[in-house]
């Protein structure tokens, strides 16, 4: 499987976000193979977004989570209240959040607490992703039927238009997935995304690779005709697989 997370950041209005999850789901008519597709737009977006994405074989997933359960946490949204909404998925620790403070013991937590929800989280890791993955994984036990997603986003990547070698991008993947089995996480549990200037050129290369088990796309998912080259290309390889 391969799966696809569109991170729209802090770029989206309410109704932006619901025209572009429409043209999302236009990607996927008629496709008999198809990707597994998360879009993250702003909190603010999740509810209307969610009417137009369910009954769909598109999931709901939110940028963030508070570390904390519940309780007096003023402008703080729980793992709880995103399964309320809807979610499926949250995105943890990303890089641009860890710029802003956030810890490896928030992130831990948010881990923790996202699995226990029954969210599946998708944990971001830079370039200390051995070190990262081993501080987030602390503790964590994903149940048999769950999945944790890791995606390896190197920060001089993000943004850019730059990105690694795909050979790079292999050699990191296997380096996370040895990590997190070490963390005791079985393998056939862990999905290692790649985050970091994906686009409609790049993304068959990236994912033709057995190890890079879906993009993590932040500018590209904004832009529906650049999405959709990505999308196109997870068919590709998932219809030569198949
Ligand atoms: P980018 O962002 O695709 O714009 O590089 C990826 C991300 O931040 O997750």
């Amino acid at each position: 499987m391969k799966t696809i997370v569109a991170n729209y950041k802090m770029h989206l209005g309410v109704r932006e976000s619901v025209a572009l999850a429409r043209g999302v789901l236009r990607t996927l008519r008629g496709g008999e193979v198809m990707p597994e597709i998360v879009v993250c737009p702003s909190y603010t977006a999740l509810a209307e977004v969610r009417k137009i994405v369910a009954r769909s074989h598109v999931q709901l997933g939110a940028q963030n989570v508070a570390a904390e359960r519940a309780g007096a946490f003023t402008g703080e949204i729980s793992a709880q209240q995103l399964v309320d909404v809807g979610c499926t998925h949250v995105i943890v620790g990303h890089s641009e959040r860890r710029r802003m403070g956030e810890s490896d013991a928030d992130v831990n937590k948010k881990i923790l607490l996202a699995l226990d929800a029954g969210l599946t989280p998708i944990l971001c890791v830079g370039e200390k992703a051995e070190t990262q993955v081993r501080a987030a994984l602390q503790g964590v036990s994903v149940s048999r039927k769950g999945v944790l997603c890791i995606a390896y986003e190197p920060e001089w990547a993000i943004g850019t238009g730059k990105s690694p070698a795909v050979t790079e991008v292999v050699e990191m993947h296997r380096r996370i997935l040895a990590t997190a089995v070490e963390m005791h996480v079985p393998a056939a549990q862990v999905q290692v995304l790649y985050g970091g200037s994906v686009d409609g050129e790049n993304a068959y290369a990236l994912l033709r690779e057995p190890e890079v088990q879906g993009v993590l796309v932040g500018g590209a998912s904004v832009k529906i005709g650049e999405f959709e080259r990505v999308v196109a290309a997870a068919v590709e390889v998932l219809t030569a697989q198949s």
